[in-house]
């Protein structure tokens, strides 16, 4: 039966895809995969009536569009408050008990989450019964950009959540990124095209994003970090909520479960001696990270302690990004050129001997002001 058939390749490439885009643990050849997959189009298009949105066929499915529609946020996406150093992190650190004191909170016991800050791009994913219905960018926080058809190409992102008994909504946020090596290749390749080009992975993820046509993102490798999940209030209240958890630690564990990639480096941890080496220790070694981190996010775990610190307007005080200092490189000036945009403007551009910064090839900067090329 073409549909028993269907259900089983369907299932079994997913499966296949999980293990490679998430668990970086593949079961299946490629050539294997490839002939699978060939077999399930060809078993779709004689039966498009079987086509399920969770099929691995449906990442790349869709054609070119015009723009992308605005997407209100349920929720509003906050920023995070800022630290630069490890003394700054020390007033958080106070300021966060004074709170949890003031609420009559046991601070005896105040566990911490470090977790790499990625430097990517938010993205927010909404689940309705499992499925993946809507992938929309930060926006200003409240309001973004649907940008799913362009999101599904992303491997690593579940089109349905593993679980037996999904959320009847949930809405899943992490960082979009593109590793360092697919930057450089898109970076080289735009180079001979005598195209402008990324400034840095970050820029490259937010334009490949913003692409009109999902069949270049879907070449672009774009990847993803779960962090955070949200779920209806209803849900979590009643008593057979089936995998409840309460704490940012317990989250990470349940995207895991649910099919989503989560940084292998987060660490959960019981004093502030220990968040410091996190970040002492991530600050030398991000450099051998095969993608772009800024800093460190430091969260409470407990969801009673992050409810009892709360937000501000803009961010919540439950966390804070320690970001690392920028990086310097010395290197050797070559010349200074000029770079006219598209409208007309002119852009001053210093080109050097390449240096690897923040884990890519740097040559070219430009340079805004007199003191600068001075
Ligand atoms: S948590 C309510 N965790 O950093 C705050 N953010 O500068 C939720 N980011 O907008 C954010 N890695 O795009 C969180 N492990 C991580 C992160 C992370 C990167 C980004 C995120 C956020 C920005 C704030």
């Amino acid at each position: 039966m073409a549909s028993e058939r269907i259900i089983e390749l369907r299932n079994l490439l997913n499966k296949a895809c999980h293990s490679y885009y998430v668990l970086d643990n593949p079961f299946l050849e490629d050539a294997i995969y490839d002939q699978l997959y060939l077999e399930l189009i060809e078993l779709e298009s004689q039966n498009p009536n079987l086509i399920s949105k969770d099929s691995p066929t449906q990442r790349i499915g869709e054609s070119p569009v015009n723009g992308f529609k605005s997407s209100i946020h349920r929720i509003p996406l906050l920023s995070l408050d800022n630290a630069f150093d490890l003394k700054e992190l020390n007033k958080w650190f106070i300021k966060v008990n004074k709170f949890l004191e003031a609420n009559e909170c046991h601070t005896n016991d105040l566990k911490m989450v470090g977790e790499l800050k990625i430097d990517g791009n938010a993205i927010a994913l909404s689940y309705i019964d499992g499925l993946l219905v809507k992938a929309a960018t930060r926006g200003d926080g409240s309001q973004g950009e649907d940008i799913t058809s362009n999101v599904k190409t992303i491997k690593s992102i579940p089109l349905r959540l593993n679980l037996d008994n999904p959320p009847p909504w949930t809405e899943i946020r992490g960082e979009a990124f593109i590793p360092n090596k697919i930057f450089d290749f898109i970076n080289q390749e735009k180079r001979m095209k005598g195209e402008d080009l990324f400034a840095n992975p970050r820029n490259a993820c937010a334009g490949t994003l913003r692409q009109l046509d999902p069949k270049i993102v879907a070449n672009r490798r774009l990847d993803f970090f779960a962090y955070t999940i949200h779920f209806p209030h209803e849900w979590i209240n009643t008593n057979n909520y089936p995998n409840k958890h309460s704490s940012q630690w317990d989250s990470l564990e349940w995207l895991k479960q649910a099919g989503f990639k989560v940084n292998p480096n987060s660490e959960l941890m019981t004093d502030l001696e220990k968040v410091q080496a996190f970040y002492k220790k991530w600050n030398k070694e991000r450099f051998q990270l095969p993608y772009a981190t800024d800093g460190v996010v430091i969260k409470l775990n407990d969801f009673n302690h992050q409810i009892s610190t709360g937000f501000t307007q803009k961010a919540p005080r439950w966390a804070i990004a320690l970001k690392y200092p920028a990086e310097e490189a010395p290197t050797k000036l070559l010349k200074l050129t000029y770079q006219v945009g598209r409208s007309g403007t002119v852009t001053p551009v210093a080109e050097f001997e390449p240096v690897l910064l923040a884990g890519t090839k740097v040559s070219r900067a430009t340079v805004h002001n007199a003191n600068r090329i001075a």
